[in-house]
Parts: C-alpha cells; structure tokens; sequence
C-alpha cells in the first residue's frame, strides 16, 4: 500500500471505501491514537507512522467476515482495537468493547464520545472472565487482537460467544502454528479453528484471522 501521509495514511478513496462517509471520524481516531493514544501509554511511539496500515486497517479487515447487524463484543480493547474501526467501517453492527485497565477504559471513552459513535459502542470495564457475573450479554462474534494465546483465549472468550456465535482472533504470521498448537485444547472445547486473510481493502495489507465455531 502506498504510504503518503503522517500514520501511513493511504488515498482518500481507499478510505471512501472503508469507511464511507465516515472517513472524517477514522482521521480523527487516529489523530487521537497519535496524541492521547501515545502520550497516555496505549500506542507505543514508534507506532506514530504506522497507525493507518498495522492498526486501523487491520483491523478494519475482520469486518468482511462479520454478517450483517451482528452483535460483537471486542475483549482486550486496549485503545479500541479492532473495536473502533470495526465500528466505524460498519454502522450496522452493536459493539461492546471490554478492557480491564482504567486508563485505557478513559481513552475508549474519549474515543466513543469524540467519534459519536455512543449508539453503537458501548464500553465496559472488567476482565473477559468476570464479564458473564458483571451481568454482561454473550455475542454473535468475540473479536480479539493480541490478548492471548489460543488456549487461555478461548478459555476466556467461548462462555461469551451466543449460540451458533463464533470468535475471530486476529493473529500475526505465526497463526497457524499456534491452531496446531492448540490443537487438544481445541478438542476437549469441542471448537474448531481455521486461518482466514482478510483485507480492508485490495490495496491494504492482509489481516491473518483465526475463526473458531463449535465443531460439528
Ligand atoms: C497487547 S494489548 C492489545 C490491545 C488491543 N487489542 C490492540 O490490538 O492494540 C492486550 C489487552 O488485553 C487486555 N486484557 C488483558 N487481560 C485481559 C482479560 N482477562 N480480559 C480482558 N482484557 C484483558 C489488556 O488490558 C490490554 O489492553
């Protein structure tokens, strides 16, 4: 993807794309991940010109494998993701962003608010095991994006997913290696897992996405 802009911003019809009409609030998300985002601690600096293509679109890419208005619960929110631009790339789903740590659960709220996206997102603070006792709903789909590794993940994520729900786990290139790895787990949870590349857009790089469903 070509890189032009301050955070790798790619072309404004790259973003029409993605985001529709509003590609305004994706510009301001990441203006906030570059300013509060990396001076509150949640965004590495080294991030800064990078916020667009390994953050954003990223994970903006699960959205092609989320069916239409799906209730999604995004665990390990840290800054928003994939939570976030998920919302953004799709107005027709519900999202609950769920984060343990306070001064991450103020950015998200900075965040929802400054976006407005307050019909759609709503955030809660508390861990993904407390979430089922906090009186916290189960979901169509459970996103993630390094929170844990697989067996911990899903010990963590299945009880939240809905019947006939499933989560989507978005991984680097060791993705597959970590399925076979988590292989017997996977079994005794009577889940099953399979690698998926999803993309933003053509022209943004791919998102390795680990689906797992009950197995049949
Ligand atoms: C490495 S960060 C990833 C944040 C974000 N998903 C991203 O991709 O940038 C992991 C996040 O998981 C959260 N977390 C850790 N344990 C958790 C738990 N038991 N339940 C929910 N979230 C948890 C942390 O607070 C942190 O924000």
């Amino acid at each position: 993807m070509t890189e032009s802009a301050p955070g790798g911003r790619p072309g404004d019809a790259v973003l029409d794309e993605v985001f529709g009409d509003r590609r305004d609030r994706a510009e301001r998300y990441v203006e906030l991940l570059a300013e509060e985002g990396i001076t509150w601690g949640l965004i590495g600096p080294r991030e800064a010109d990078r916020l667009w293509q390994r953050h954003v679109l990223n994970s903006a890419a699960v959205e092609s494998l989320i069916g239409e208005g799906c209730s999604v619960l995004d665990v390990g929110s840290g800054a928003g993701l994939p939570g976030i631009p998920l919302a953004l790339a799709r107005p027709d789903l519900q999202i609950t962003l769920l984060e343990p740590l306070q001064r991450r659960v103020e950015f998200l709220e900075l965040a929802v608010g400054t976006l407005q996206l307050d019909d759609q997102v709503r955030v809660h603070r508390g861990r993904a095991e407390d979430y089922p006792a906090e009186g916290g709903e189960p979901a169509d789909v459970v996103t993630n994006r390094a929170v844990a590794p697989l067996p911990r993940l899903l010990n963590w994520c299945w009880p939240l997913v809905a019947p006939g729900g499933e989560v989507l786990a978005i991984k680097g290139a060791g993705a597959a290696a970590e399925v076979t790895k988590a292989t017997k787990a996977l079994r005794s949870m009577k889940l099953a897992a399979e690698v998926l590349v999803a993309r933003a857009h053509p022209q943004a790089e791919s998102t390795t996405v680990v689906r797992v469903r009950r197995s049949s």
